[in-house]
């Protein structure tokens, strides 16, 4: 095809083979909405320095929009031969509106377009997900407020360590998330830069007012560096770096869940229709969601790594490898979202099974903590009383009770300092409400929390 918009200077068409392997239309075509955006604001800037004539620029405006109709209702034909988004939306508008459309492109490079383009997609990306963010942290916190008191084991290396409160254990998962959010938010103001009017990368002979085209885009600046505008995908593999910590995190309560949610444990329950049975074992009911979410945070650890990879080895200024940026992100955003989605719907209707958690808690010894603490308190230095109670935990062990099993006069064989009133500081209840420690576990810490959590989101 020597009819390609840059097949000047060409002798021969490209090979087939070679429109095949670099065309990006099918799967840049996603970017039409932001692609029109930024066409029609610098058709309009161009006509308010006076480049394009007024007439032009309506006529710009009116055919984008026309253009923009057509691939929603489904009627636009995307062509692979005219490689991507841009020179597929520009060779359709110039057939609806003529001459026009070929002045469109004064002043602007395909290079500062299309990081223009993916800035804008990966901002409207984040402010979609920072509500799923928002309703899956107010699910967390409903939780959290509803298991206050529900006491269960904490664990270290997965042994049981001492009890907490599950409430507890939900605003943990709450502080990884907003963590998150926050760091989503400062991609977006990183991120939120207009590279338009770089051009292909040394900026442009046309007097081009490019903070005019920022506030209609919406961007809080411009670039302050052509070469760099064009040829950083830096913003793209923070968000892929912020999606890939979200789903670290979704996995891991993931991993959580499913183990909570095995019969050995029944700490919890997933509501049926999040859940999926076998083909073979009528009994079973699988945690199918937190699974996939598990084996989907590989793919946008993947997706991070491939755009790390992907701009190592680049030179400035833009280079096609660049073109290479946009699968792992859509993949990521696309995985992002739908994990979220998942999470936000599914985690205010997990069923917390409180007998069997604190059955499980009561388990282990997990108040032998408190029980030296109850030694200091009658005098014992910490370390001391840490040996006596390993002692008392050997004896129990031994003989198959549990601590609060042990009766007085056993206790004593191993310290003279505990007393009557030993038991009521080694219950499950007595240890969680004594760790009133700022963001400790006892309730009341628990509520305190919830308490500052309502705040902040009433003055947001
Ligand atoms: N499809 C290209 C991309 O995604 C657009 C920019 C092409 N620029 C060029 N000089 N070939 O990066």
């Amino acid at each position: 095809n020597k009819n390609r918009m840059w097949s000047g200077r060409f002798s021969e068409s490209t090979s087939e083979l070679v429109a095949a392997f670099s065309e990006s239309v099918s799967f840049d075509q996603r970017l039409y909405r932001q692609d029109i955006a930024q066409s029609t604001a610098h058709a309009r800037m161009l006509a308010r320095v006076g480049v394009l004539s007024t007439a032009d620029a309506d006529a710009i405006t009116a055919g984008l929009e026309q253009v923009r109709d057509e691939i929603e209702r489904g009627a636009f034909v995307w062509k692979t031969e005219l490689e991507d988004v841009h020179m597929n939306i520009e060779a359709r508008l110039t057939e609806i509106i003529g001459d026009a459309g070929k002045r469109l492109h004064t002043g602007r490079s395909r290079n500062d377009q299309v990081a223009t383009d993916i800035r804008l997609y990966t901002r409207d990306a984040i402010d979609r997900l920072l509500p799923l963010i928002d309703t899956l942290a107010d699910g967390l916190l409903g939780l959290a407020e509803a298991e206050a008191d529900s006491v269960m084991p904490g664990f270290t290396h997965l042994q049981i360590a001492q009890p907490v409160t599950f409430g507890h254990h939900m605003l943990a998962w709450r502080e990884q998330i907003l963590r998150d959010r926050s760091r989503l938010v400062d991609a977006r103001a990183r991120l939120n830069v207009l590279p338009l009017g770089s051009a292909a990368l040394a900026g442009t002979v046309y007097p081009l007012d490019r903070h005019y085209v920022a506030e209609q885009l919406g961007f809080a600046a411009v670039s302050e560096n052509s070469l760099d505008a064009v040829s950083d995908r830096d913003f793209a593999i923070e968000f892929c770096a912020a999606a890939a910590m979200i789903l670290v995190h979704l996995s891991r309560w993931s991993e959580e869940l499913i183990i909570w949610s095995t019969p050995m444990f029944g700490f919890v329950s997933l509501p049926d229709r999040f859940c999926t049975g076998s083909s073979i074992m009528p009994q079973k009911k699988n945690p199918d969601v937190p699974e996939l979410v598990r084996g989907k945070t590989g793919r946008v650890i993947g997706d991070l790594n491939a755009l790390l990879v992907l701009m190592k080895g680049q030179p400035l200024a833009y280079n096609r490898d660049n073109q290479e940026d946009k699968e792992p992100l859509f993949d990521a955003i696309d995985t992002v979202t739908i994990c979220l989605r998942v999470y936000a719907e599914m985690v205010p209707h997990i069923v917390v099974r409180r007998d069997a958690c604190r059955a499980a808690a009561a388990k282990g010894f997990s108040t032998a903590t408190d029980l030296a603490d109850y030694l200091v308190g009658k005098g014992l230095p910490f370390r001391d009383a840490h040996h006596v109670v390993g002692a008392v935990v050997g004896y129990a062990a031994q003989h198959q009770r549990d601590l609060a099993e042990l009766s007085l006069d056993e206790l004593r064989r191993f310290s003279s300092a505990i007393e009557a009133d030993v038991h009521q500081h080694i219950t499950l209840e007595a240890s969680v409400s004594a760790r009133k420690t700022y963001g400790g576990t006892a309730p009341d810490q628990v509520r305190a929390a919830i308490a500052r959590a309502r705040r902040a989101l009433a003055q947001r």
